[in-house]
């Protein structure tokens, strides 16, 4: 069946064809060495200024390596899946404002996987003594290196581990990274802190004394991947989900060598054996918490087979310092699936946002929770503590802001700290948070959590900028004036936060009408040798009424 975007979903290089038509994609067609010019040209679009909105995925066709070896076959496709929010909207199939809503839809949906008996990922098949020798196996698919100068190796970055649950049968697909090591095995870090669904099985693997079959699947369906990073619970096929999100069955074939079902229209699958007696050194390798992640034992895969399309394309997801590739990927998924944990699971209604902060920090330490203005202090700590909770990576760092407050801008949230916020009344400290996902310390000292109510408290005087109506006035007269293009960034107009009175509104009409020496007047009528400096005008009278 011919899968298009109207069906439910479309496969990579389809993806790959709409983002070029819609002018996101610059195609590299002169050779790149995958060793050591590939990741960095990408980064320059992360580190060299580029606003978000002017970052593109970029696919390289004309691989080579520092060995000068080429990859005829095989394409690399970096930033194709979450170059920014638009191309991962694209890859969703459905405009960004409704990326939240089909999360959640889908994860209450799920839709069973069909599976089907021929499969383009499997047009060719290497197995046995074909996959060992130099060039034969691994290294023949242009895999990259993604910090060269730190890396050890080339490394999968968007490969999605598929393993089964040997007590349910439950498949489990998770985004672990993988270190080659031969043409015929490599590694994996399952992270054991965050419970990664392989980890867990490979426990129940290493209980029975069996190696754990593994499939890694790369250049999957865009809505087939996007559901390896997403944070779901431990017993759910991520398959079904991504049926959901597609409305219809995600197509899947037995991979050849191990008891697994892989989706049909990816571009490579590895099949293989993990061993769960020996474990093996894997990294280093630049981590998205933006340092280098150092040698580890991990677990260590043996080859069974590789099967794929005779022509191919691998997605590579550029991560390490952020914003990323993968810092995109995490945000527009878990963003919504804390939203709906702390409004709809515990039931705290006040909550109507929650931003996870990207540059640099990497999504995890801070978690940024919007309430409504005048939401009870209760509810305010319950949605702090539940936002530090619900995982064990995420919230070392939980603040409670205004709807005013533009919690996409770290400034606005410092601006509500500096102002909205008594430190010692309004900020607690928790003992005893996992080291979660950060560099390895030498010292292994438990970490802990930071909650912090930056919500104002009562009334607060007007943002001190022009009102709305003579902020509106003054563009239309900038544009007229030929001036450079606006793009306002709030505040860009003064209102009102409670402390404010209709006798000073009338003196600010009587201003702009021209009638200030009115309000001199008003002020005379007031004077007073009583009064201290800086106290206010407005106690003063409202003790003398009294
Ligand atoms: C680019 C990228 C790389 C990742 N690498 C790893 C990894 O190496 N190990 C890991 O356990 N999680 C990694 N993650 C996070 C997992 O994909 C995420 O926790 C996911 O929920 C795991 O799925 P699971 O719960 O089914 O294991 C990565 C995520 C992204 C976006």
């Amino acid at each position: 069946m011919k899968l298009t975007a109207e069906h439910g979903y479309v496969d990579l290089p389809e993806h790959i064809n709409t983002l070029a038509a819609k002018g996101l994609l610059l195609t590299v067609d002169r050779p790149i060495n995958k060793d050591t010019e590939m990741h960095p040209l990408v980064r320059w679009q992360y580190r060299g200024g580029i606003p978000e909105d002017g970052r593109k995925a970029f696919l390289f066709t004309n691989v080579t390596d520092s060995k000068g070896r080429q990859y005829p076959d095989g394409s690399v496709a970096i930033g194709a899946l979450a170059g920014t929010e638009e191309i991962y909207a694209i890859g969703m199939n459905r405009p960004a404002k409704d990326i939240g809503a089909a999360w959640l839809d889908a994860i209450a949906n799920p839709v069973s996987p069909r599976e089907v008996a021929e499969a383009p990922c499997q047009e060719i098949l290497i197995t046995g003594d074909a996959l060992k020798g130099e060039g034969n196996g691994l290294d023949a698919l242009p895999i990259p290196i993604s910090t060269p100068g730190f890396d050890v190796a080339p490394y999968l970055t968007a490969a999605l581990w598929i393993t089964r649950d040997p007590e349910t049968g439950v498949q489990n697909l998770g985004l672990y990274r993988g270190n080659l090591k031969a043409p015929d095995r490599l590694a994996v870090m399952m992270e054991r802190t965050t419970l990664a669904g392989g980890y867990v099985h490979w426990q129940k693997y290493r209980a029975k004394g069996e190696p754990m079959p593994v499939a890694v699947v790369l250049g999957a369906p865009p809505i087939v991947e996007f559901t390896g990073p997403q944070k779901l619970p431990l017993d759910v096929d991520e398959l079904t989900v991504a049926g959901g999100l597609a409305g219809c069955p995600i197509n899947v074939v037995r991979a050849k060598t191990v008891d697994l079902l892989v989706p049909a229209e990816a571009q490579v699958i590895i099949e293989g054996l993990i061993d769960t007696k020996e474990l093996e050194p894997e990294g280093p390798f630049g981590e998205s918490h933006g340092y280098m992640a150092l040698e580890e034992y991990n677990f260590r895969m043996n080859v069974t087979a590789i099967t794929r399309r005779r022509k191919y394309i691998i997605s590579s997801i550029i991560s390490q310092i952020t914003p990323s590739e993968s810092s995109v990927i995490k945000k527009v998924a878990y963003e919504p699936l804390y939203l709906s944990h702390l409004r709809d699971t515990l039931n705290i209604k006040d909550v109507s946002r929650v931003t996870l902060h990207e540059p640099l920090t990497n999504l995890r330490p801070f978690v940024f929770v919007t309430v409504t203005h005048g939401a009870p202090k209760t509810e305010i700590w319950r949605a702090l503590t539940g936002a530090a909770s619900f995982t064990p990576a995420i919230g070392k760092f939980c603040i409670a802001v205004d709807e005013d407050i533009d919690a996409g801008d770290t400034n606005h949230v410092l601006w509500a700290m500096a102002y909205r916020c008594n430190p010692i009344e309004d900020i607690h400290v928790v003992p005893h948070r996992g080291k979660g996902h950060g560099p390895s310390l030498k010292s292994a000292q438990d970490n802990s959590t930071m909650l912090v109510d930056a919500t104002a408290k009562g009334t607060l005087p007007p943002v001190a900028l022009p009102k709305r109506e003579f902020m509106e006035r003054a563009k239309a007269i900038w544009e007229e004036l030929g001036l450079p293009k606006l793009k306002p960034e709030s505040p860009w107009f003064g209102y009102s936060l409670g402390d404010w009175n209709d006798e000073w509104d009338q003196c600010a009409e009587r201003a702009v009408e021209g009638d200030w020496f009115l309000n001199g007047r008003r002020s005379e009528a007031s004077q007073s040798n009583s009064a201290e400096p800086q106290e206010r005008v407005d106690n003063i009278r409202l003790e003398k009424e009294s």
